[in-house]
């Protein structure tokens, strides 16, 4: 499985756990939320379990947890130690909202997530309460913190860069990567449906956003990828910064041609783009007794049916592409 139509190695595995959020972030949901899948249509805990088993025997060495938002999940350390006992599996990590996180903070580091990922739009409080719909900044940044404390690393942040919104905030965000370790990434906003931005008016690409840096900090060119497993950022760094800067740009930086991975839906589908809503069902065939070799072959079968590239672009004003929301994927 681990080669596609494209000869792109598929060696990364993004798991939601979960379609719900403790938020309600205007490019993710609408402001009423969204329907949410049924108890029993999400997957159990040794549901996951076994199917990343058999992805890691197809070539899968990389796992990110995601949700919604992965915290609000009962037994969520306990399935993550089970996982990182799963053998093969190197790289564990997880993305979330930090606004859990300090309470989490220890415990999953115990069970073996060193490698964290967190969505923070805004440094000021009342902005990030307007964008995430009544999220809280000071419990994100004591979760940031906490994280640091404990010894975390690498330590991302994603800012998703939106105009009029936070591109006030762009140098405010590059400062984070001087005296800390973090690594700052601003992602392009992608129109992906069930969300109420104004997508056309308020994309902002990120060559605009490095030029805002580049006035004040001359920026290096680090590395696009430094492992085989990476996602999608191209690092760079503010000269004598202990952190990083990442750009991961969809809309205007098409990546799809180094694309290494697949997700696996809260409700057990495999998913085979990010941005098409073309499917395998695993939970269906898991559940009638499927054996792992017939698992293994509907992995095939998604990592066959990779488009070569997604169909966002910034020109037409994002055309909506992807009807399921990012909060059932995991971004
Ligand atoms: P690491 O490199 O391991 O840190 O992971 P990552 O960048 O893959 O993970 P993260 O969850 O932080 O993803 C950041 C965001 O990048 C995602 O939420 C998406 O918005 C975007 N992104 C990641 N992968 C893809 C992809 O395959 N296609 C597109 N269009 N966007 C992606
Ligand atoms: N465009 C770009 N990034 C998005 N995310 C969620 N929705 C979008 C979107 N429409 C990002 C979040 C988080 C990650 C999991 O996905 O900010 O960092
Ligand atoms: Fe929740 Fe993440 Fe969606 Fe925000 S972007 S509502 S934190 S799932």
């Amino acid at each position: 499985m681990t080669v596609d139509r494209y000869n792109r190695e598929i060696n990364y595995l993004r798991v939601s756990i979960t379609d719900r959020c403790n938020l309600r972030c205007d490019y993710c949901m609408p402001k009423e939320g969204l329907s949410l899948i049924g108890h029993d249509d999400i997957l159990r805990y040794e549901e996951i379990l076994r199917i990343v088993r058999v992805a890691v025997s197809a070539g899968v060495s990389k796992v990110r947890i995601t949700g919604g938002e992965p915290l609000v999940r009962r037994g969520v350390v306990e399935f993550i130690q089970s996982l990182t006992s799963t053998e093969g599996l190197r790289d564990i990590s997880l993305t979330t909202n930090g606004t859990l996180l300090e309470m989490y903070a220890e415990k999953l580091f115990a069970a073996g997530i060193k490698r964290i990922n967190i969505s923070l739009d805004s440094l000021n409080a009342g902005k990030y309460a307007r964008i995430t719909r009544g999220g809280d900044l000071n419990a994100v940044l004591r979760g940031i913190d906490a994280v640091y404390r404990i010894g975390y690393s690498p330590i991302k942040i994603n800012v998703v860069a939106i105009k009029g919104f936070n591109d006030d905030e762009i140098l405010d965000f590059a400062k984070l990567s001087l005296d800390k370790p973090y690594q700052i990434r601003f992602i392009e906003l992608m129109n992906l449906g069930s969300a109420d931005l104004d997508h056309a008016n308020q994309y902002l690409s990120n060559s605009t956003v490095r030029e805002i840096i580049n006035r004040h900090y001359r920026l290096e060119f680090i590395n696009a990828k430094t492992r085989k497993t990476d996602g999608p950022a191209e690092i760079y760094k503010i000269s004598a910064a202990q952190g990083a800067i990442g750009f991961i740009s969809p809309v205007s930086h098409q990546f799809c041609r180094t694309c290494n991975r697949l997700r696996l839906t809260a409700d057990g589908h495999l998913r085979v783009c990010l941005l098409s809503d073309e499917e395998v069902d695993l939970k269906g065939p898991l559940r009638d007794g499927c054996s792992d070799a017939e698992l293994r072959d509907l992995m095939e079968r998604a990592v066959a049916k990779k488009p070569m590239h997604h169909e966002l672009y910034c020109d037409e004003g994002q055309r909506k592409k992807c009807m399921k929301g990012m909060s059932s994927i995991g971004g």
